[in-house]
């Protein structure tokens, strides 16, 4: 076992090495220092992916003898994970990571362009290895059931199908309630310089009581987290002049995640369980930050005197006010941007769209054409500016087939998580007042200490004495709406 963790231990070295390279290249590197920087990252990353598949970690895997729960669960999780891509050839392997590093640097250069004909060609060659993979990755039915392993452990295509069609239903319903109530009033509708949004979101860090000790906060162009070492999580933001709701919810968003990873135990680190249970269970979290209690009233009442002091031409909207202009329901194009119930038809599109492909039933050089039927067909609008439509997400082109899907089924987990949550503590008042030390205490003692020792479905069972389901989502939908919206939806 000792041996066994060390192994792991050297892995995680290299991946800390090659975390903070990537987060420097998005944050502070030169531009021109991006090539180079490229190789440094595959010749790091092709290193700990040989040792991740070596004889060497098989042999320590298979002799080891586990002597306590967590033993138990690195042995399980480590030898899933080794033999499911020891299967994978390493020339595939590679051949994958070069095509999908070129590819989606295309990607940047066809969406500037708006001209998808320029990723085409690479994108094909992308789906064609990402189809091959299942064959390594194995699956029982469904191909696309490989690639969605990857990112949320025991979730099948037949599973996502039986959750998002009604749930499909139910967002073109409250969607057509919400607009035939009108409009609501935006008070974020302005320009606010980055300095001031830059303050006010220091300040919101220090109000959600992060520590400034394990974490800090920069700028990057699509914001993210990454977790670099032990004690150490790198998030970002962004400040767009007319768009200050973004720099916020991006902060509280990218905190989320980060909680998550720095509220693992130390004694996991480096392991195969020292990471989150899986893609969506971190999205849940991040979602939960920023949706569930950061567009919430109670929120909004705890900090609306600051807002107001670094915000005062704001200071003729009530907290009411500004608590319905976070929360505005619209139709729109970009994912990212979109609110809490038109989100789930953005991820439905791209999920429906990525499942016909990896079966054959849908062909690259007709993505642009079925993308813009289907978007007309779920929101209504016309698409004229392909950077607006398919080539809007990186995912794709990055090789990222399955990922979708667990933005949604964040979402999903975290209203269920939130439903049992209020059960056991008066979340409203702790918000209210504060208090996220208690909130982030119930969710580290539920979720963040487990690690990675569950899979998605046994973990969100222990902590809501519950199956997952999609009802607790469409409850809070439906109440929270009703409530912003003043009506019955
Ligand atoms: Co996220």
């Amino acid at each position: 076992m000792d041996k066994l963790k060390e192994y792991y231990q050297k892995i995680a070295k290299y991946s800390s090495a090659s975390a903070l390279l990537y987060w420097d290249m998005q944050t502070y590197m030169p531009s021109a220092a991006s090539e180079y920087r490229a190789e440094v990252l595959s010749e790091i990353g092709s290193y700990a992916f040989i040792m991740s598949v070596s004889d060497e970690l098989g042999n320590l895997l298979k002799s080891a003898t586990p002597s306590s729960e967590i033993d138990e669960a690195t042995v399980r999780v480590g030898l899933k994970e080794y033999e499911k891509y020891k299967k994978i050839p390493a020339e595939v392997f590679e051949e994958m990571l070069r095509v999908s590093t070129i590819c989606e640097q295309l990607w940047q250069k066809a969406k500037k362009e708006r001209n998808f004909e320029i990723v085409e060609p690479y994108l094909e060659k992308v789906v064609e290895l990402s189809k091959e993979m299942t064959k390594y990755l194995g699956y029982d039915n469904d191909p696309y059931d490989a690639l969605l392993d990857r990112f949320e452990p025991g979730m099948t295509a037949e599973e996502l199908n039986r959750i998002f069609t009604p749930l499909k239903e139910f967002t073109v319903k409250v969607l057509k309630g919400i607009e035939k109530v009108g409009k609501v009033g935006d008070p974020f509708e302005r320009e606010i310089d980055p300095e001031r949004q830059e303050k006010f979101n220091r300040w919101l860090l220090t109000h959600l009581k992060y520590d400034s000790t394990k974490c800090r906060l920069d700028v990057s162009a699509h914001p993210f987290t990454n977790p670099i070492g032990m004690n150490d999580v790198r998030i970002t933001t962004r400040y767009v002049p007319n768009d200050p709701k973004n720099s916020i919810f991006s902060t509280i968003h990218e905190f989320g995640h980060a909680q998550y990873a720095l509220s693992i135990p130390d004694e996991f680190y480096g392991l195969p369980i020292g990471s989150s249970t899986s893609y969506g269970f971190d999205e849940s979290q991040s979602r939960f930050w920023e949706n569930i209690l950061g567009r919430s009233l109670p929120f909004w009442t705890g900090i609306y005197e600051k807002f107001i002091e670094v915000f005062p031409e704001m200071a003729s909207y009530s907290v009411e006010d500004i608590w319905r202009g976070v929360n505005i329901v619209r139709r729109s194009y970009i994912r990212t941007e979109a609110d809490e119930v038109t989100y789930t038809l953005h991820i439905i599109l791209r999920y429906e769209l990525e499942h016909a492909l990896i079966n054959d039933e849908l062909s690259v050089k007709d993505i642009p054409a079925a993308w813009n039927e289907l978007f007309s067909k779920y929101f209504g609008l016309k698409i004229d500016d392909i950077s607006l439509g398919c080539l809007q997400d990186p995912h794709w082109y990055g090789g990222s087939f399955g990922y979708f899907p667990t933005y949604l089924l964040g979402n999903l987990y975290a209203a269920q998580i939130y439903d049992a949550m209020k059960k056991e503590i008066d979340f409203d008042t702790l918000v209210v007042n504060g208090e996220f030390d208690k909130v982030r205490g119930w969710l580290t003692e539920k979720i963040y200490s487990k690690g990675r020792m569950y899979e998605p479905k046994e973990l969100i069972k222990k902590v809501t004495n519950s199956d997952f389901d999609s009802k607790y989502f469409i409850d809070y939908v439906t109440k929270k709406y009703s409530r912003v919206y003043s009506s019955n939806l």
